[in-house]
């Protein structure tokens, strides 16, 4: 639209002695003009007097172009009148802000009565594509334009690879993660290590035989676990699987197991596990590997993290989901032990008013389901799953006979559904999730207490 060119000029600029000069004339003069007409004269010192520096500076060129002589100890003018060729110089430049003469402007700028600057001016005109209305140029090809043809007098804008784009966004922690952050923190406040969940994939043999889930149980049915294909077995299981065969198919250490042939084939089948306790039951026995012949360690650990169900998907389950575990092995642990304990780890998060309802896992006894009041659904909902390890998961795994170990288990999804206020399981975890969600919702707080009501067991 417009032709623009940056013009670059040298101007003679006046300095502030030049400047001195413009207005009232040049040294020499002012030397001139001071001396009355006739023979008079007038003495150094009273020239001196009138004109201050002036008088000095200017006697040398007075004297040069014969404007003035010295008779005796004064000075008298020489002819009736002169012409300030400098100053006629110096304003002519102040003027023109160049003189034509350029041995002028040398003898000047010597002087240093006047001096060189650079000076940046641009030059703007009507382009060949000037006009008076702004066209929007287009951004896009569009399909649009392709059917129609517009697209070949369309005016396109020009790329820009130096626009410095978008400011990029920061990432975000999905409310998953938030919430696990908290449980993280109550468990490392109350003394607790994390274990390493770090593979999802896990034997039938840990997921299920060491926690003395039976061969035949329906959990281990297709219809509840995925079995992996490639490779659909693991290639050897640990030497522990001898004693954990035995409990299985004829008991031990006061029970008479399930009597049932246990197949090694069976526990080397590849799953995805279905519960952190797969996990459990390995750090018990490589625990109890490592403590040898030293029997015995008070331990709390925790972990959080991710397990698989063959479910039917519906707004509240999905095929996966996490969960929070738990556990505390030591001595004297008894059922108490577990329900103050319960108490103490939901009240760090604001759940008072605990129930507990006796249930079956096979691999706890006693086992409880936890449960607590909801305001909103104005119900007792589960919130976990808990119980006292089973001598026949302890030890095949080999530990001591005198320790006990106390377990719970519970989701994540749950309480960072009600926390957050997501009523379909979708939304928090899929392709169905809005990345804007993600991106507002706010920071996770559990309202955790202090410890004044420490958890009662001295460890
Ligand atoms: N594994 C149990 C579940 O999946 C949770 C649990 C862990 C229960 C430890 C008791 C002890 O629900």
């Amino acid at each position: 639209m417009v032709e623009f060119s940056a013009i670059e000029k040298d101007e003679w600029v006046l300095t502030p002695e030049g400047t001195e000069i413009a207005k009232l004339g040049s040294h020499e003069a002012r030397v001139f003009d001071a001396i009355p007409e006739g023979s008079e004269g007038i003495s150094i010192s009273d020239l001196a007097a009138k004109l201050g520096p002036s008088a000095k500076i200017g006697q040398g060129k007075a004297f040069q172009n014969k404007w003035v002589s010295k008779q005796g100890d004064k000075l008298v003018r020489m002819v009736p009148s002169i012409t300030d060729t400098t100053k006629i110089q110096i304003l002519e430049i102040q003027k023109n802000k160049t003189h034509e003469d350029p041995s002028v402007l040398k003898d000047l700028k010597r002087r240093k009565l006047i001096d060189k600057v650079k000076v940046l001016s641009y030059s703007a005109k009507k382009g060949v594509n000037f006009s008076t209305v702004i066209e929007k140029q287009e951004t896009d090809l569009t399909v649009e334009m392709l059917q129609s043809g517009s697209w070949k007098t369309e005016k396109f804008k020009e790329y820009n690879f130096d626009a410095a784009g978008l400011p990029t966004k920061g990432g975000y922690l999905h409310p998953l993660l938030k919430v696990r952050e908290e449980f993280q923190q109550i468990f490392f406040d109350m003394g607790f290590e994390e274990m390493p969940t770090y593979h999802y994939v896990d034997s039938s043999f840990w997921n299920f035989d060491a926690l003395f889930i039976p061969q035949q149980h329906p959990a281990r049915d297709l219809q509840d676990t995925f079995f992996i294909k490639d490779p659909a077995k693991a290639e050897e299981l640990p030497e522990c699987y001898k004693a954990v065969q035995k409990i299985h198919e004829s008991g031990g250490f006061g029970s008479i197991g399930y009597r049932h042939k246990w197949s090694y084939e069976e526990a080397q089948k590849l799953v995805l596990r279905t519960h952190t306790t797969a996990v459990t039951g390995y750090v018990l026995y490589h625990l109890a590997q490592k403590l040898k012949p030293n029997p015995f360690k008070p331990i709390k650990m925790f972990s959080i993290d991710r397990v698989f169900r063959n479910e039917s998907v519906d707004a509240t389950h999905l095929a996966e989901f996490h969960q929070v575990e738990g556990i505390i092995a030591d001595k004297d642990i008894n059922l108490g032990s577990l329900i103050s304990f319960m108490d103490t780890f939901f009240g760090k998060m604001g759940i008072k008013n605990l129930q507990f309802k006796p249930t079956y896992n096979p691999y706890t006894e006693p086992s409880m389901e936890i449960f607590s009041w909801h305001e909103g659904f104005g119900k007792w909902v589960e919130i976990g799953n808990s119980g006292l390890f089973r001598p026949e998961l302890l030890r095949p795994l080999g530990v001591d006979p005198g320790v006990r170990v106390m377990g719970f288990g519970l989701s994540l999804e749950r309480p960072t559904m009600i926390k957050y206020g997501i009523d379909n399981i979708r939304a928090l975890v899929g392709h169905k999730v809005d990345l804007n969600m993600v991106e507002r919702n706010p920071m996770c707080r559990l309202e955790k207490e202090s410890s004044s009501r420490a958890f009662q067991h001295d460890f």
